[in-house]
């Protein structure tokens, strides 16, 4: 059970959920008094407009949330992010229980590493039918991968990066191992050590596996950049100030993992996360270098700020190699794609019709968006190379999100079906039940597919 979540309580505060075309109806089902303080406080049931109002004695009788015109589906966040603390129940919930359970849940988040929290989050009694287990799931991974995330890169090395993954595979029994530093080259990972190389922290391949051997093999690669310079090309300081949000893919597959496990949904599990800090040294890799991969293919090193692509390269190789029923890859991996669709609707690209119509469905149902983006072949041409098989930086201004996947792709041969998520891991307009800065961003839609396909049925 979520911490910001209880089973039942005696005396717990009524909460109303009253959208604004509902407002006059409501208030007229109220005490007299209570429904004159409302008015008097001007209480017009807008979006996210709360108000806590007296019983006779002093205390609180209930608490109101406007939902203006109900659009957005984790707007009860704002209850458990206003309330004092204490512990609450609906007496007129919204449309979704669910959702305002979820919402609240997610609301509850505080990034309290280094501050910690004075006050605790108030507590919902979960709504009836809500299944409480499942909103702690989801709100756990969610939480796991914001923490990860919003960790700052002092403390969030490739080491420590990998240190989570084996945290999580620890607590769901998945063999975890890892390989380091110039483990990498007698390994064959060319590209992840060269990528991480230039970092006084050494570059790492962290990865486990779980679940029923025989069971159909699902793969998870995310990109784990610790911190992103852009290397020698280096990045701005504008461009450079978030960049600890590059492992955001990493953190995006670990929250889907550990709801996988959680609920343990039938399926051989394997996530990799290469992790790496892309920095700019003496023993740091440059522009004009040309590198061989995990799958033989020669790259040219055009920009050392395309470094995402490279260290998913030779782990898509790996992961690849063992034909998985389906292998997705999620990451922070390009500027363009924020241009494209901005931060909150991370663009997707897949072959699989079937697996692109199932993941739009989820990301609607979930609330969680997505956007299917073209693998235009088109644009195979920009990848080329006057010395090698690629080049990492494409010759071409445009269709950055599209050319960045295209290089993804030479490195996926065998896998049934892939897609590669390139996502903002970051909220940047914040909204009730989402805090500026980090997010798990299309973990809850991800996880939702992935439990039509394997869950046990309930
Ligand atoms: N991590 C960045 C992409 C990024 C930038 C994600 C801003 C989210 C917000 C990635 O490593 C990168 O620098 N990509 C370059 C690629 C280019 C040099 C071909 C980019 O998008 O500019
Ligand atoms: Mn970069
Ligand atoms: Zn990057």
């Amino acid at each position: 059970m979520h911490f910001s979540l209880v089973r039942s309580a005696k005396g717990a505060v009524a909460l109303h959920a009253v959208a604004a075309k509902e407002r006059k109806k409501f208030l007229a089902a109220r005490g007299k008094r209570e429904a004159a303080f409302l008015k008097a406080a001007d209480f017009a049931a807008k979006e996210g407009e709360l108000k806590l109002v007296p019983d006779a004695s002093g205390g609180i009788a209930f608490a109101v949330l406007g939902l203006g015109d109900g659009k957005d589906p984790l707007i009860c966040a704002a209850f458990c992010e206003h309330l004092p603390p204490g512990v609450y129940r609906f007496e007129t919930p919204p449309a979704s229980p669910e959702l305002a359970a979820l919402g609240w849940a997610l609301g509850a988040y505080r990034f309290a590493r280094y501050r910690k929290d004075a006050k605790p989050a108030p507590k919902l009694v979960v709504p009836e039918g809500v299944d409480a287990a499942e909103i702690g799931r989801i709100a756990g991974a969610v939480f796991l991968a914001r923490d990860l995330i919003n960790t700052p890169p002092n403390d969030m090395g490739p080491e420590e990066l990998a240190a989570a993954v084996q945290s999580v595979a620890k607590q769901h029994g998945a063999k975890f191992s890892e390989i380091a530093g110039e483990a990498l080259l007698k390994k064959n990972y060319p590209l992840i050590h060269a990528v991480g190389k230039g970092s006084a922290r050494a570059p790492r391949l962290a990865q486990f596996v779980w679940g029923r051997p025989s069971a159909p093999k699902v793969t998870l690669v995310g990109k784990g950049v610790v911190f992103d310079t852009g290397g020698y090309d280096l990045k701005t300081a504008a461009g450079m100030s978030t960049m600890k949000k590059d492992m955001g893919g990493a953190a995006v597959s670990l929250a889907v993992a550990s709801m996988v496990m959680d609920a343990k949904l039938d399926m051989r599990l394997r996530v990799l996360i290469p992790a790496v800090e892309n920095s700019v040294s003496g023993s740091a890799y440059r522009p004009s270098d040309v590198l061989p991969s995990r799958k033989g293919l020669t790259v040219e090193i055009g920009n050392t700020d395309a470094e995402g692509r490279l260290v998913l390269a030779d782990a898509l190789a790996e992961a690849d190699s063992e034909a998985p029923e389906l292998l997705l890859d999620i990451a922070t991996l390009t500027g363009a794609a924020r241009v494209a669709t901005g931060m909150e609707l991370p663009p997707f690209f897949t072959d699989d019709e079937t697996l692109a119509a199932d993941l739009m469905r989820h990301s609607k149902d979930t609330h969680d968006p997505l956007w299917r983006l073209p693998l235009w072949r088109g644009y195979e041409p920009t990848l080329s190379s006057a010395v090698a098989d690629l080049n990492n930086a494409p010759d071409y201004p445009y269709a950055g999100a599209i050319t960045a996947a295209l290089f993804l792709n030479r490195f996926v041969t065998k896998a049934k079906s892939w897609a590669h998520f390139d996502i903002a891991a970051w909220v940047d307009r914040p909204r009730p039940g989402r805090r500026r800065g980090a997010e798990a961003t299309a973990a809850r839609a991800i996880y939702a597919m992935l439990k039509e396909r394997y869950g046990r049925g309930e």
